[in-house]
């Protein structure tokens, strides 16, 4: 079972939860079930309000599976570039900035950051 630990200011502190491993459950409906507020909108990777951070916990290798949307999205908000992309696909390295809506969450602890401001990881 995954830990996923949820960082914000708007927070008093850090919020760890349990998600089901093998699921195909988002970050964002992970944090909207356990009432972490991360800001959103479409829930479909064309608005980028649902901007986090994110950063492996442990050892594991999971990959970096990237939606289309998600590549799209992050490279018109500058948060992703070229060489990062080509990383996630060829050698699957993560890159740092994902969104939430189209982040399934896999069996690997991770740190979720964000500020409260939609877009704004
Ligand atoms: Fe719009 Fe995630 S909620 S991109």
């Amino acid at each position: 079972m995954p830990d996923v630990t949820f960082s914000t200011p708007l927070l008093h502190k850090n919020v760890t939860v349990y998600a089901v491993a093998g699921d195909t459950h988002t970050i964002l409906a992970v944090a909207e079930a356990n009432k972490i507020p991360i800001p959103h909108d479409c829930k479909d990777g064309e608005c980028g309000s649902c901007l986090i951070e994110v950063t492996p916990l442990d050892d594991k290798t999971m990959g970096a599976t990237l939606t289309e949307k998600e590549k799209a999205q992050l490279k018109s908000m500058g948060k992703i570039t070229a060489e990062e992309i080509a990383r996630a696909v060829v050698d699957d390295i993560p890159p740092k900035y994902r969104l939430a809506c189209q982040y399934v969450v896999r069996d690997q602890d991770i740190l979720v950051k964000f500020t409260g401001e939609p877009g704004g990881a």
